[in-house]
């Protein structure tokens, strides 16, 4: 007989607001100790009935049944900088959305944007100098925006209204960061100084972001960048296009979802590989043996095998989200379980992750892990750093594109180590960042031809 999750077993509650304590003083090592109560861990965070997944059978359930599971209040609040863009929007406006953007991130379209990835990443290392002390997170937060502003917008970060956008988004976020820190109990309406700047720097967004629809509407140039392209899409049974709110929306989606996301996965494997040498020589060998000190190409990328594991292993120990969530929209059953209607569903990509049923010495940095046959017999909703279903990360195929790129890019003209004693902490935020940034020391390498005239690597400072 079906039985209602808050019968079964759970983390005992020591405060009137339930676990909300725990999940805000330690979330990933909280959620992690719950793995041990079972496949769904029933949780109150406040007067909200909550869960944890910890099945991936019951993940992917909930993953595939959009209708049933809708966006959980965590990605609610994102809807006043967001609007209704795809990372936010429910039912028959997200699916219409979805079947309009599809096609302008197909791997084909998406791999024009190699070029520009790897020409941003080499103007950043033309500022970069041996022996300088760097926060790494920092610089990939600022290379991967630009690249996502780019691509968007066709124009430089650093310039017009493109700049604007990009400040008031630092804006927004550094708002939202400070209302996580506060479980969002301050109210935004309330005219506090940081609200009434964050109400602003999206007034100003705005108005950056509808003037570039404008003049782009009103060029007759042709431009290949992603904000044309879903101008241009269109619904093909009925000619329906997206009117400028909605484009508006989109933008500003894909310019917090696409780069943030992919600065963390970076920062992390610089940790990861300044920490596990021997991963990181074998990843030198790999680019030196492929691209000979020539800048990596999308044509590169399937010989590239090692840099990619390398990047899979990195996102699964430290996965860009770290936990996300859906809210039960009626009366549901996943398994033989019942779920009330308005239960929150947590999902936690670390807790799966590094689950010790399905990887082996799972705390442990190993790229090798990561063999066809590997990922053959890992079940679904194990490994989900890009979610899974319907609602899958639709940058999915940009990102890993972005991430083996600039990492190949960087790992061959420098060597990056942490700064020992700087304390790394991972915050699970909208995304898991380092709380503190990353410090490291750049060590360039140079290019040195030897006597049979082939290319070698050597550090300018051994
Ligand atoms: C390593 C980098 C990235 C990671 C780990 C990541 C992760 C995710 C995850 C987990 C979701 C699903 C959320 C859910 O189901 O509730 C998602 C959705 C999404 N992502 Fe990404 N993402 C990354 C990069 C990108 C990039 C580069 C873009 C765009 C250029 C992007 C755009 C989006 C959008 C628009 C959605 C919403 C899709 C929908 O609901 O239809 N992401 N991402």
């Amino acid at each position: 007989m079906a039985q209602d999750i808050f019968d079964l077993p759970g983390p005992p509650v020591h405060s009137i607001v339930g676990h909300l304590l725990e999940l805000s003083q330690d979330p990933l090592d909280f959620l992690t100790n719950c793995r041990e109560y079972g496949d769904i861990v029933p949780l109150r965070l406040g007067l909200t009935p909550n869960c944890l997944l910890t099945n991936p059978e019951y993940i992917e359930f909930v993953l595939k049944n959009r209708d049933d599971f809708i966006k959980s209040p965590g990605f609610r609040v994102l809807k006043s900088l967001l609007g209704e863009g795809l990372l936010t929007a429910e039912g028959e406006s997200w699916f219409w959305q979805r079947r309009l953007a599809q096609p302008v991130f197909h791997q084909k379209r998406i791999n024009n944007y190699g070029e520009i990835m790897v020409e941003y990443t080499n103007q950043m290392l033309e500022s970069w100098h041996d022996g300088e002390i760097h926060d790494i997170h920092a610089d990939m937060m600022r290379l991967t925006l630009k690249i996502v502003m780019k691509c968007i917008f066709n124009t430089n970060v650093d310039s017009g209204e493109t700049k604007v956008v990009a400040n008031a988004l630092d804006v927004a976020m550094q708002w939202f960061e400070s209302k996580r820190r506060q479980n969002f109990l301050v109210w935004e309406w309330f005219p506090r100084p940081e609200n009434v700047r964050y109400r602003q720097a999206i007034v100003e967004m705005d108005d950056a972001i509808y003037k570039l629809i404008n003049e782009r509407r009103k060029s007759k140039e042709t431009s290949n960048d992603l904000l044309s392209m879903l101008m241009d899409a269109k619904d093909e049974e009925t000619g329906q296009q997206m009117d400028d709110k909605l484009l508006r929306d989109e933008v500003a989606t894909l310019m917090l979802a696409g780069h943030e996301t992919t600065a963390n996965a970076l920062s992390w494997t610089w940790m990861l590989l300044s920490q596990h040498s021997s991963a990181r020589e074998k990843l030198q060998a790999e680019l030196h043996q492929v691209l000979q000190g020539k800048p990596p190409k999308v044509e590169d990328l399937p010989k590239l095998a090692y840099t990619q594991q390398v990047v899979k292993e990195s996102m699964r120990l430290y996965p860009p989200v770290a936990i996300f969530g859906r809210e039960a929209a009626k009366d549901s059953q996943i398994g033989d379980y019942i779920i009330h209607r308005g239960t929150v569903i947590m999902i936690s990509q670390w807790v799966m992750h590094r689950h010790p049923k399905y990887f082996d010495n799972p705390d442990a940095f190993q790229p090798e892990r990561w063999t066809e046959e590997f990922e053959k017999q890992l079940p679904r909703g194990v490994y989900i750093p890009f979610g899974d279903g319907p609602r899958i990360c639709i940058g999915k195929g940009f990102a890993q594109m972005e991430a083996a790129l600039l990492l190949a890019t960087i790992a061959q003209r420098f060597q990056i180590d942490l700064v020992p004693g700087y304390p790394i902490i991972p915050q699970p935020s909208i995304t898991l960042r380092p709380e503190s940034g990353i410090k490291v020391r750049l060590t360039q390498i140079m290019q040195e031809q030897s006597q049979d005239g082939k290319n070698r690597e050597v550090l300018i400072r051994s």
